[in-house]
């Protein structure tokens, strides 16, 4: 199965993206995730991606679509893949195409999670990282065990640069300019699956699971 996870910042698709890789066994690939990796080892491309990430603006799409269409050329991605925050423009989604017609496949369904900016201004406020290995938590929603302890690492917990209230206010208009045009380019392509995403995390998940159904190819 190969799928897309469209939204805006905090919409949760990280969140589902875990469980959906869990079930149907394919890669979770996040630009946001592997963008931060770099940012975290310095890397040359951490080092200019960072500052298009911290003020909240798209990293250019040359940069990203290079780092996706490599991850998908991976052996673990033969069977499918799920791509999280990829494609954000309408020149990704067309490389995207392109790619997929050079290896004759195509993307099952677009999930598009909708929830409105009160929410996402309120969910990005109590969103915490760790440090160390990424993992997501909320204060009001997800606390972890120990404050400010990573549950599955012991690192510490932190504030993503860009959920400071000027970066999320930046991400929220760049994802309505440049984003958001892609929900009327896949409904065009008749996969796209609108997906209500306010409720409990396992609400949503099961709404994901009837939107993908039994039918999809794998
Ligand atoms: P990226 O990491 O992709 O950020 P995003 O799309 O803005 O998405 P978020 O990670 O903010 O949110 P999410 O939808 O995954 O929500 P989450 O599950 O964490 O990108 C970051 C930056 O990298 C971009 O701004 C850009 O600079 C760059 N970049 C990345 N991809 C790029 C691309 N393709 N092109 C150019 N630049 C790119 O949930 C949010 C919070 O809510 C969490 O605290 C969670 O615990 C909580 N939560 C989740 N579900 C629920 C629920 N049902 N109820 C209550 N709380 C919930």
């Amino acid at each position: 199965m190969r799928l897309v996870l469209l939204g805006p910042p905090g919409a949760g698709k990280g969140t589902q993206a875990l469980l959906i890789s869990e079930k149907y066994g394919i890669p979770h690939i996040s630009t946001g995730d592997i963008l931060r990796e770099a940012v975290k080892q310095g890397t040359s491309l951490g080092q200019k991606a960072q500052e298009y990430m911290n003020k909240g603006e798209l990293v250019p799409d040359e940069i990203v679509i290079g780092i996706v269409v490599e991850r998908i050329q991976q052996p673990d991605c033969n069977n499918g893949f799920m791509l999280d925050g990829f494609p954000r423009t309408v020149v990704q989604a067309e490389a995207l195409d392109e790619e997929l017609r050079k290896r004759k496949q195509e993307l099952d369904a677009v999930l598009s999670f909708e929830v409105d900016e009160d929410e996402i201004v309120r969910r990005i406020s109590g969103r915490r990282i760790c440090e160390k290995c990424g993992a997501v938590y909320n204060i009001n929603t997800e606390p972890t065990t120990k404050k400010e302890v990573c549950d599955q690492c012991g690192g510490k917990l932190i504030t993503r640069p860009d959920d400071e209230p000027e970066a999320v206010r930046r991400r929220l208009q760049v994802y309505k300019s440049q984003t958001e045009p892609l929900i009327n380019y896949y409904k065009q392509k008749s996969i796209l699956k609108p997906i209500k995403a306010v409720g409990t995390v396992e609400e949503i998940f099961s709404r994901i699971e009837k939107a993908l159904g039994e039918g999809v190819p794998s």
